[in-house]
Order: structure tokens, then sequence, then C-alpha cells
């Protein structure tokens, strides 16, 4: 298991592994008082909950005749999402009125100078914490084949605030495609991530929204949201370093456990292991480790090398490409290493 230079250090290795090193690992599967296991599992979600800010989805709409409000709710049904009406300044206006002459000259004001603030129209105020949310779902009318004005309104006021996130878009047309509201869409949010496949439903539809936009959803937001990296976040002594996983049986249920923090007990100087993470293995020799390897050792110790190493069984888990400062952050005691999923 280690480079030692006699028989005598590497049976110390032996049993200083194999017998020594159970309880201090936080992982543990030791049995404990039901009580205190609750307790520990409330401190822990505590230390968790800054880590949830930023997972909600919003949803936002505009409506004119209700088709919008209708989708927007047959979708909140099936989801959980905070929720915002956009709404204009100006009430009562009829835009289909004289041949839809208000609609289309709002459009047309946008179409003109699309960059200037004073072509879109006022909107009532609204209050969102954008870093709130990593998810936002849009559902607009179409306007003369552009996004309706007031949902332009309002991204062009705070689409720069959805930089990064997820943008999901639905619109509803009488019988015109979307594509242009789809542009609209990513010039008012160029840094959004837009799902791949936006959603249109036809005014004549509006009564299956329950079902089209619940398959619409599952389709690509499951898909896009299952994290399918094989890398993970490595994270002691204050630094973080980024290690590939096999894509191996043993490296697939080792990343079914994560997020993880275990307590790594320090050995030889050049490794830190913990027992008590049971994962599948397939042992075989390995005489020449070195630093940033992440192995199994007999089934159920996590062992992250620091130094060279070698001699003994170990199924693969993966491994750190960049180690440098590895050591050091691993220190030469007992440590903390954190283990999540990037
Ligand atoms: C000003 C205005 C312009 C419209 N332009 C079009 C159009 O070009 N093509 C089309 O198919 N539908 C058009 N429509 C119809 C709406 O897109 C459609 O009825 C939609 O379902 C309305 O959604 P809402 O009820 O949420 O406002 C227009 C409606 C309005 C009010």
């Amino acid at each position: 298991m280690k480079t030692l230079n006699s028989v005598a250090a590497s049976l110390l290795v032996f049993i200083s592994l194999t017998f020594l090193p159970l309880a201090s690992c936080s992982a543990d599967p030791i049995p404990v008082d039901p009580e205190e296991k609750e307790e520990q599992e409330q401190e822990q979600e505590k230390k968790e909950e800054p880590e949830k800010t930023g997972s909600k989805t919003l949803l936002v709409w505009y409506s004119f005749t209700n088709n919008s409000t209708a989708i927007a709710a047959a979708l909140r049904s099936h989801i959980t999402a905070d929720a915002l009406e956009i709404k204009p300044a100006a009430e009562g206006l009829d835009y289909a009125a004289n041949n839809y002459a208000i609609g289309s000259s709002l459009i047309d004001a946008i179409r003109r100078n699309p960059s200037a603030a004073s072509s879109y129209p006022e909107i009532k105020k609204v209050e969102v914490e954008f870093g709130e949310y990593d998810t936002i779902i849009i559902v607009t009318p179409l306007w003369w084949s552009q996004m309706a004005a007031p949902m332009q309104s309002f991204l062009f006021r705070y689409g720069g605030n959805m930089a990064g996130k997820t943008i999901g878009l639905i619109v509803t047309s009488a019988s015109s495609g979307i594509s242009g509201v789809v542009q609209d869409a990513k010039r008012l949010i160029p840094q959004g991530n837009f799902l791949a496949e936006s959603l249109w439903i036809r005014s004549a539809e509006v009564g299956n929204a329950p079902e089209l936009t619940s398959a619409w959803y599952d389709r690509l937001f499951k898909t896009n949201n299952q994290n399918t990296s094989m890398k993970v976040t490595i994270t002691a002594g204050g630094k973080a370093f980024t290690a590939d996983i096999d894509d191996s049986e043993t490296g697939r249920a080792f990343l079914e456990k994560l997020p993880l923090t275990l307590d790594m007990s320090e050995l030889n100087g050049n490794e830190k292991y913990c027992y008590g993470l049971s994962l599948p293995n397939k042992d075989s020799r390995f005489d020449s480790l070195e630093a940033g390897d992440l192995m199994l050792y007999s089934g159920n110790c996590i062992v992250l090398f620091y130094g060279a190493a070698g001699g003994y069984s170990y199924t693969r888990i993966g491994k750190i490409a960049d180690t440098s400062g590895l050591a050091s952050s691993l220190g030469s005691g007992s440590v903390s290493v954190k283990f999540e999923r990037q």
C-alpha cells in the first residue's frame, strides 16, 4: 500500500489501516443513538442550507386575453415555482382594437430601436430577488411574430440579471410560428442558458396546456438538470481540486453518495484514508500509485494519495489531475475533506 523501504514498515502500515482507524471517519456506519443521529442530521441540514440558495424556479408570464395565464397556471400545478405576472403600467388598453393598432405600434417602436429603453412600454413595478433562482420559465403571447411588448419590457430591464440561468420559453399564438419570439428572448437575455426546445401552444390548444406543459417540462428540464458529470470537487484546507471519477460501477456508486465530508486520517506522509463508506469493489494490485489517486481499499475505505505509493490491492475511484498544492492542503494530520459533484 505504501512506498516504504522496509518490510516492518509495510507491516505497520497494513496493521494500522486494517485495525485502527474505524472510529475516525465521519461517514461511519457505526450504529449511533437515533436521537443523536437526528440531531446530527439536523445540524448537517443547517450547514447545507446556504448551498440551496439559488436553486428555485421563477415562472413569469404576461397575458392580454388570459391564454398565457392559463398556461402558467397549468405548469404551476405540475412544478414548484414562484409566480410573477407582468402587468402593463397603462391599464385597460385594448391591444387588439382597430386591427391590433396599439399592439402593432408598440411592436413597431421596439423593432425600430430595440436598444432604447424608451421603445419599451412601461410595466408595473416588479420585485424579484434573481439570486434565488437558477431557472426562469417565461410564458408569453406572440404579437406580430414578436414577443408581446410588455414581456419585452420586463426582459429589457431584467434580462441582464438572468445571466447563466436556465431559461425555458413557452409561447402562445393564434397560428404564427414562434421563431421571432425565441430570437427576442435571446436578444434580451444574452447570457441565458436556453433550453434546446421552446414550447409553442396555439390559442386553440390552451385547453390542453396541463398535458402539453408537463410533457415539455419533464422532457427538457428533467434531462437538462440531470447531473451526468463525472467530475467532483474535492476541497481540503480551503483549496479546491477537481477529480475525474471513473465511469465504472465503483465510480458511479461513489458519485451517488455525494456530497460527502470525510474526516480523513493521516498515514505515512502520502495518504489520507477514511473507513465507513461501502462501495462495490473489484480489487487488483497497484504497484505504482501517485499523488491525486483516489482509491477504494477493501471495499469500504476511501484513500486519497498525495504522494507515491503502491503494493496493495485497491479499486480505482478516480484521479485528481492537477495536484499542485494538494499535499499542503491536506496537511500532516487528520483533515476534513469535502467531495461534491460538479
Ligand atoms: C397585438 C396582438 C398581435 C397578435 N399578433 C399575432 C400574430 O401575428 N400571429 C398570431 O398567430 N397571433 C397573433 N396574436 C394572437 C395571440 O398571439 C394569441 O391569441 C395568444 O394566444 C394570446 O395570448 P394571451 O391570451 O396570453 O394574451 C396577436 C394578439 C395581439 C393582441
